[in-house]
């Protein structure tokens, strides 16, 4: 191998263009591709921000030929040559600096490559396991490149923006306490403390809270946060935040500072000017009209409730649904009566079972009748009425869930987004931005047959709804908020509760007794005896935004070394063993 010693870059690849032309200039990267034509070589040279065609020409070239002809892909070498304008025939639009190709006179091979197991190539054909095994090289491919790029780019326009609009950026514990976030902790166990265990944060919560007491309004950091949940496209047992809190504030002054934060990030990455103030919705209006609190608003495909009319009807299936509490629900899949066969619609009724539902009833509308296992329930009257509720037309098939709230909510969002997917209607060029506001503070725990934080339990009621936390808290609506984006939840927060007396009576409805509440909480219920100010804050999935802003679908796109399915990490193998000298200092001792 050859040293760099005298060779000193003075370019990046993609810097040069025909203003550098016969300009002498030397680069530095890896062999992307080599062509041989005999006395004649062409290496495109890459680097982080691009190639370049390096030319070697047999006839003028000072060196020996034979390193030349060694070059294989992803050497890495240095150049040194003359900036050359290609003739109009050989230029190649499709590379930015493809109207010129630096005609090189000197070669230097910094290091040889194994032949690499993946291609660096755009659009990666292998699959993941075997990219994230080799990730430093799956790094290397120019999607990628541009994703960690742009995951810079937002990290640094919102520390850009917060500092300019008086926030702090303060770092908070990775070793502490369990977070009531409500997902499983990862542990660390103590050394020093034999059988004591820290927690890895589930988010930075508490702690910014208490540095509200502190006194630092305006509180952000970019803060790396732990989850032991079952991982999917958009879920990472390690994962980062955008996190803020803010005091002396109520839920618009969050709201109005966040909706220009985002607008910046926008409009300095993807160049797009988000419409402010976005649009907002309770989070009531989104289960009626969505089925989810997080709705995809890109398309329309919206619920419909026919419950009273369904009490009324023969069909059992329907009447019995809303006598016991539940409701029947609806959705017109526009012109797919007409597009889809039978079998189709068949499939749609299994998937709905796979989704959660009893069944699936259906109204297929074709031009002079109905063709449906469930028209003969209905008076023509009633018929009548389901139809023009639901906006029938002609082609159109209606689609009906009859169940619990919790059931036939759950199933017909899943049902819209699939329906939307297969009529092909969802614009991939849409950002469509919504807040959701008054959550419940509380939802009822089926198995544990006691209220839970929707939230955490530290979110502040609605100011009009404090008077029913004793009287029916499933009621009680909450001052949190979560911002959606084309259906995913990008981030949520809430005003939090400063005053003692109202944060006893939601440990209450919660079941927690005092002394469970200090146990668990006692730092914090402590320092909120020393002067609270009004707070609240929000976080941002940093990886979900970047993934929507690449256009990704995946968040292990957007992180440059993610886990797979099964929360480990092919290239470094962790989790792994550790030696039993490790496990006797923790006094930890194996089961098996
Ligand atoms: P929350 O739990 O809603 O709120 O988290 C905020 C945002 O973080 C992202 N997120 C995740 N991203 C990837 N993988 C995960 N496992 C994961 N879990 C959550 C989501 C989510 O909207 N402390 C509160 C915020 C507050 O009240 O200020 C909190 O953590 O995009
Ligand atoms: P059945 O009377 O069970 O044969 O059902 C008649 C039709 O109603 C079938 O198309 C079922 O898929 C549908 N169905 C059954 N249960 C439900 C339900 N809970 N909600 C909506 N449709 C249902």
């Amino acid at each position: 191998m050859e040293l760099m010693k005298d060779m000193k870059r003075t370019h990046m690849c993609n810097e040069l263009n025909k203003n550098n032309v016969n300009q002498r200039v030397v680069l530095m990267g890896w062999v992307q591709t080599r062509r041989d034509l005999g006395g004649l070589i062409f290496i495109d040279l890459r680097d982080r921000t691009g190639i370049i065609q390096v030319v070697f020409d047999a006839q003028n070239f000072k060196g020996s030929f034979e390193k030349v002809e060694s070059l294989r892909n992803e050497y890495v070498i240095a150049v040194s040559g003359l900036i050359v304008e290609r003739s109009e025939d050989t230029k190649n639009p499709k590379i930015d600096t493809g109207d010129i190709e630096l005609m090189a006179s000197e070669l230097r091979i910094l290091n040889k490559s194994a032949t690499p197991p993946i291609y660096i190539e755009e659009h990666s054909k292998v699959s993941e396991a075997l990219r994230l095994k080799y990730r430093y090289l799956d790094l290397r491919r120019p999607d990628m490149q541009r994703n960690i790029m742009l995951r810079h780019k937002v990290k640094t326009v919102t520390r850009d923006f917060l500092n300019k609009n008086g926030f702090i950026e303060i770092d908070t514990p990775i070793l502490t306490r369990s977070t009531p976030e409500g997902a499983r902790d990862y542990l660390v166990p103590s050394r020093v403390q034999p059988g004591k265990f820290y927690a890895l944060p589930q988010s930075p919560q508490l702690f910014k809270q208490l540095l509200m007491v502190s006194g630092f309004d305006k509180y952000y950091q970019i803060a790396k946060c732990f989850r032991d949940e079952d991982l999917r496209a958009d879920r990472q047992p390690e994962f980062t935040q955008i996190d803020m809190e803010m005091s002396f504030v109520d839920i618009d002054d969050i709201i109005s500072i966040n909706e220009k934060l985002l607008y910046e990030i926008f409009k300095q990455t993807l160049g797009v000017e988000i419409k402010l103030p976005i649009k907002r919705m309770t989070y009531d209006e989104a289960m009626e009209l969505y089925g989810t609190d997080k709705p995809d608003t890109r398309f329309d495909l919206t619920l419909k409730n026919l419950s009273d009319i369904a009490v009324k009807c023969d069909f059992r299936v329907f009447s019995q649904a809303v006598e016991k509490g539940g409701s029947v629900r609806g959705i017109n899949a526009k012109g797919c009566g007409a597009s889809m066969g039978r079998r189709e619609v068949d499939g749609l009724v299994e998937l709905a079972k796979e989704f959660g539902a009893k069944g699936l009833a259906w109204i297929n509308i074709t031009e002079n009748q109905f063709k449906s296992p469930i028209t003969k329930f209905f008076s023509q009257e009633q018929l009548e009425e389901i139809i023009s509720r639901m906006d029938g037309q002609p082609g159109d098939l209606l689609l009906f869930v009859a169940d619990k709230d919790d059931i036939a909510f759950p199933v017909l969002s899943q049902l819209r987004l699939e329906l939307a997917r297969r009529m092909d209607i969802i614009d991939d060029d849409k950002m469509e931005f919504l807040w959701i506001t008054d959550f419940p503070l509380f939802e009822y725990d089926q198995t544990e047959k006691r209220f839970v934080s929707k939230h955490h339990p530290f979110t502040s009621p609605a100011d009009d709804d404090i008077d029913l936390l004793d009287s029916n808290p499933g009621a009680v609506r909450s001052k949190a908020y979560d911002i959606v984006l084309n259906g995913v939840e990008l981030g949520g927060g809430s005003i939090r509760i400063h005053d003692q007396e109202i944060q006893q009576k939601v440990f209450n409805v919660l079941g927690f007794s005092k002394e469970r509440a200090w146990e668990q909480f006692g730092f914090l219920l402590e320092a909120f005896k020393y002067g609270t100010p009004p707070h609240g804050g929000i976080a941002y999935g940093l990886d979900r935004l970047v993934m929507l802003l690449a256009g990704q679908n995946s968040i292990r796109d957007v992180i440059p070394f993610p886990k797979v399915q099964n929360a480990s990490c092919p290239m470094t193998e962790a989790p792994n063993i550790v030696e039993n000298k490790q496990l006797k200092e923790l006094h930890i001792k194996l089961d098996d």
